[in-house]
């Protein structure tokens, strides 16, 4: 959800008012998400290096982040939204927290839409703890290195329960990937908008939807064995297409 800091500077506005402005996207796209058949999305709310914002900013938009969850928790639960974090939470102040924790409770039997929350996420963050609790659970012998897979790492990060991505979309016209599931982006298609996110519309999210419904994924195979039905078993089952 990038470009909120040049969305205000170009309206003349302080950076918090594009963070403020960004939320009526998070609003927007999450509706448009579940009614268009969506079953996971995933928004990078907060990354771990934001923490290193000016403090003002830092606390803004945590304020910002926790009341606009809490104030969207009744038409996430009427919309059947399930709301889930992912992200070093133990950083966050236990105020924020246990608000955060009451709108997940509420939300938890919401079997629609899964609107997953990253928030003092970065990949590396949750790639070495994976890499911790592996060599933990190795050390004592609860696992074999031998038998250690690209499925035992998969288990241990942050999003273990869902799938991976099939389409990153990264707002404000930057060709970067900013430490965001950078393992489960292994074979998702990129989309990179020139709109700064609170100027991103549910039109646009729709057309990104089309182009990315039109594009031949092959996952490392060759357009003949994409096209044969016995390889489409073997493609990687964590990616689901929309259908
Ligand atoms: C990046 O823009 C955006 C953020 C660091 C914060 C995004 C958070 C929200 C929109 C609030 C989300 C709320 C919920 C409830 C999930 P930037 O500040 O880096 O913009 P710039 O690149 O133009 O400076």
């Amino acid at each position: 959800m990038d470009g909120n800091g040049r969305w205000a500077k170009s309206h003349g506005m302080e950076r918090s008012a594009g963070h403020l402005e960004g939320v009526n996207t998070v609003h927007t796209i999450t509706q448009a998400a579940g009614e268009l058949g969506v079953k996971y999305l995933t928004l990078y709310a907060f990354s771990t290096e934001n923490w290193n914002r000016p403090q003002a900013e830092v606390d803004s938009l945590l304020n910002l982040i926790t009341y606009a969850l809490e104030k969207e928790t009744p038409g996430l639960i009427e919309n059947n939204v399930k709301l889930l974090i992912i992200g070093d939470v133990d950083r966050m102040p236990a105020e924020a927290r246990a608000r955060l924790d009451r709108s997940m409770e509420a939300t938890a039997n919401g079997t629609g839409l899964r609107l997953i929350v990253a928030f003092s996420y970065s990949s590396r963050w949750e790639i070495t703890r994976a890499c911790a609790k592996i060599a933990e659970e190795a050390a004592k012998g609860e696992l074999d290195p031998a038998t250690i897979t690209d499925e035992t790492v998969r288990e241990h990060l942050a999003t273990a329960p869902y799938p991976d991505p099939d389409l990153l979309i990264r707002t404000g016209g930057d060709f970067r990937v900013s430490n965001f599931l950078l393992w489960q982006i292994a074979y998702s298609e990129i989309f990179v908008s020139p709109t700064f996110w609170p100027d991103f519309t549910r039109e646009e999210f729709e057309a990104i939807i089309d182009n990315f419904r039109g594009r031949e994924r092959r996952f490392g195979l060759t357009s003949e064995q994409i096209n044969h039905t016995l390889w489409k078993d073997l493609i990687n089952p964590q990616c689901e297409r929309v259908p």
